[in-house]
């Protein structure tokens, strides 16, 4: 594992002046950000801040271009066919409303089904329960077996021939499993249905191509891939993308407008109504030449080492109960875990102590966590940021929270 190098791209995983630095195990959250990225968004603002597409002036024109220049760094980076199907969102929560609110609500008729997994977060299963009961339809779910795997059956019976939407996880935020969603978008596809791909958080650890898939929309947040908050992506197939009406209506994102009606600008325009974060955009294009410049195959073996490794170790600890796949291809670099008769919370503020950094709780998936008869887990989530060492004090860090809980038992 050679990733130690880049540590020092990142200032916040500097070493302080004791020689210790911060275990950072929460990049399912958000990732943290290279000098790289940072650096981008500064000199946008000292070199080229202006609002585009409005200034027939140099600096307006440059800014334009920075913002151009990013949607086609990311229509590369997914290997979209054309820069018109790639929209620029605040994130990926705003990506699956604009997607519910503009294609569900004009495409989904009473008696359709929308199907989507239990382990979906609250951003791709919110908005589907508001387009089923608007429109009379009926939500169904995927259900996970042990493994947290949705089983070949479960894909065979839910999705039918009422079925309009799927909208799926490919790598979950709560489990780490990987879904089979190219197989799930062929047979979606075989029955009629449109897939929807929640990239949130498999975007940004593995190659992911848009046309290999055939995934109709593909929906994923910059701060998750080093960029900055605030930016995100909604992919979509042009024919689809030019049959919807605008999500957010007003500046910039109009052909003509009368006193009482208004026409729309071509895509991708029509659906980025307002000022946009260039300097997210620019952000996100940073970010993805730093990760390009690594490659996305190095990144997934990097992350496949680091969960091996860490698998291995916890289960030398009998008091440990980790939640997701068995089979380390099936797994992106997220382990949710329990340390038996300590609270997930308390797990956290301890470790904490010990300067390693995971998440707890439900992880924005409640249902799921209802499902499994649970209400938390412990949630480390790994980038290749992260290194070997890293893991150790991890594993350091559970047997010292486990000992000090004993007391109690
Ligand atoms: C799988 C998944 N989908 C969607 C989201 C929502 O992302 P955001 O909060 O950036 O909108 C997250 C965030 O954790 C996620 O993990």
């Amino acid at each position: 594992m050679n990733n130690v190098d880049f540590l020092k791209d990142f200032p916040i995983l500097k070493a302080d002046e004791k020689g210790e630095r911060l275990v950072y195990l929460d990049s399912g959250a958000t990732t943290q950000k290279p000098i790289k990225v940072l650096d981008a968004i500064e000199n946008y603002y000292k070199l080229n801040n202006a609002n585009p597409h409005r200034g027939a002036y140099k600096l307006s024109i440059d800014a334009t271009q920075a913002y151009d220049d990013a949607r086609e760094k990311v229509i590369k980076f997914i290997d979209a066919e054309f820069s018109k199907e790639v929209i620029f969102t605040k994130n990926a929560t705003e990506g699956f409303n604009l997607i519910a609110s503009s294609y569900g609500m004009n495409n989904i008729d009473e008696g359709d089904e929308i199907v989507i997994s239990i382990a979906e977060h609250h951003s791709n299963l919110i908005p589907w329960q508001i387009v089923a009961s608007a429109k009379k339809a009926t939500l169904k779910y995927m259900y996970v077996n042990e493994n947290g795997e949705i089983p070949e059956e479960e894909i065979k019976t839910k999705i039918t021939e009422k079925t309009k939407i799927v909208s799926i996880t490919q790598v979950s935020n709560a489990l780490g499993t990987i879904n089979p969603v190219k197989e799930i978008i062929d047979f979606a596809h075989s029955k009629g249905a449109i897939v929807i791909v929640d990239g949130a958080q498999s975007v940004p650890h593995m190659k992911v191509s848009v046309r290999d898939l055939d995934s109709d929309f593909l929906v994923f947040s910059g701060h998750k891939l080093l960029g900055p908050m605030g930016i995100g992506v909604v992919y979509g197939k042009k024919e689809l993308l030019e049959n919807m009406p605008p999500y957010i209506v007003g500046g910039d994102m109009i052909e003509y407008v009368y006193e009482q009606e208004a026409t729309f600008a071509e895509l991708p325009s029509r659906f980025e109504g307002g000022t946009q974060n260039v300097e997210g955009a620019v952000g996100l294009g940073a970010a993805i030449d730093y990760l390009e410049n690594i490659g996305m195959e190095k990144i997934d073996e990097i992350e496949k080492e680091l969960i091996g490794y860490a698998l291995n170790e916890f289960e030398k600890l009998p008091y440990i109960k980790i939640y997701g796949p068995k089979d380390l291809n099936h797994r992106g670099g997220i382990i949710s875990f329990d340390i038996e008769g300590v609270h997930p919370h308390d797990v956290a503020s301890v470790f904490d102590s010990h300067k390693v950094a995971i998440r707890s709780g439900n992880h924005c998936a409640q249902p799921l966590m209802r499902y499994m008869g649970i209400n938390a887990t412990c949630r480390a989530s790994f980038y290749f940021y992260n290194t070997k060492e890293d893991v150790d004090k991890l594993i350091e860090a559970t047997k010292k929270t486990y000992e000090m809980f004993s007391k109690w038992r």
